[in-house]
């Protein structure tokens, strides 16, 4: 499995540039939970139902990420909100269209009436808070560090004169650009991968991006990186799915099966399933 994990992430990478995770379709982990299939379309689409157009920015290990090249919309991404996407699809009677996009364009996009709600591991923050409205909290997190593996680098403040990468408009890409550390440089990424690829390469020092991703990475080049949080300077994070300001109903119902998806642990169950089914340690 780590083997195979780590070739098929190379060669996502190389080929797309976008995903930070991917495997093979079934296996019994992924197969125990309805939700937890592939894709939220074959089993709950209903030709019926409205849809319900969700904006993410895949890439996200284990939140939305790429399981499969080169297939249908859905049956692309797996991850803990893409089942949570399938859940509130069947909950509230919609089939869930995914449209994958920067991070750093969500908000307009649910703005500009282009997507229905995003979720897409997105921190709660006051300020985005002005711009959209936010589900209940349903993941905490925290930033982490991901550097080469021999470098001498264990703490934001051992990076000062040091060129750091962080995927643009995130928290990362925040919490770097107001630390009162001299960086040489602060570059900016649509998708956290490429970033990945250039620390590899040696032309950034470091890459800070949300724990659940960042140790991903690294655990997927544990031969080249390692990743280090530093709580000193990072506080936590709450994930919350984002809604249109006006869209108060949608946002009531999608509360609604989230609270029941937190009531029953559920969360936390997608998320240690998708680490441990796709595990690079295993
Ligand atoms: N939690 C961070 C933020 O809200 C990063 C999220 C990145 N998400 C993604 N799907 N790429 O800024």
């Amino acid at each position: 499995m780590k083997k195979f994990f780590a070739i098929l992430l190379s060669v996502v990478f190389i080929m797309s540039m976008s995903a930070c995770a991917g495997g093979g379709g079934g296996g019994t982990a992924a197969a125990a939970d309805d939700y937890m299939s592939w894709s939220p379309t074959p089993a709950y689409f209903n030709p019926d139902w409205p849809t319900l157009v969700m904006g993410t920015a895949a890439g996200f290990f284990p939140f939305e990420f790429i399981a499969h090249e080169g297939e249908a919309v859905n049956d692309r991404y797996a991850g803990v909100d893409i089942s949570l996407a399938a859940r509130i699809g069947r909950e509230l009677e919609k089939n869930i269209e995914i449209l994958d996009m920067d991070f750093g364009g969500l908000i307009f996009a649910l703005q500009s009436g282009e997507v229905d709600f995003v979720a897409a591991a997105m921190t709660i923050r006051p300020d985005r808070a002005e711009m959209v409205n936010f589900s209940v909290p349903y993941f905490t997190a925290g930033q982490w560090v991901v550097v080469q593996i021999d470098s001498p680098y264990n703490s934001m403040a051992d990076l000062a004169g040091r060129s750091v990468g962080v995927q643009l408009g995130t928290t990362g890409d925040f919490a770097v650009t107001d630390a009162e550390i001299d960086f040489s440089d602060i570059v900016r990424f649509n998708q956290p991968a490429p970033g990945i690829v250039d620390l590899i390469a040696g032309s950034i020092d470091a890459f800070v991006f949300d724990s659940s991703a960042a140790r991903a990475f690294a655990a997927t080049h544990s031969d080249r990186l390692r990743a280090f949080p530093d709580t000193t300077f990072f506080g936590a994070e709450q994930y919350g799915m984002a809604f249109h300001l006006e869209n108060t109903e949608l946002l009531a119902q999608v509360n609604a099966v989230l609270e029941r998806a937190l009531a029953e642990g559920y969360i936390d169950y997608l998320y240690d399933n998708y680490v441990a089914y796709f595990s690079p340690a295993d």
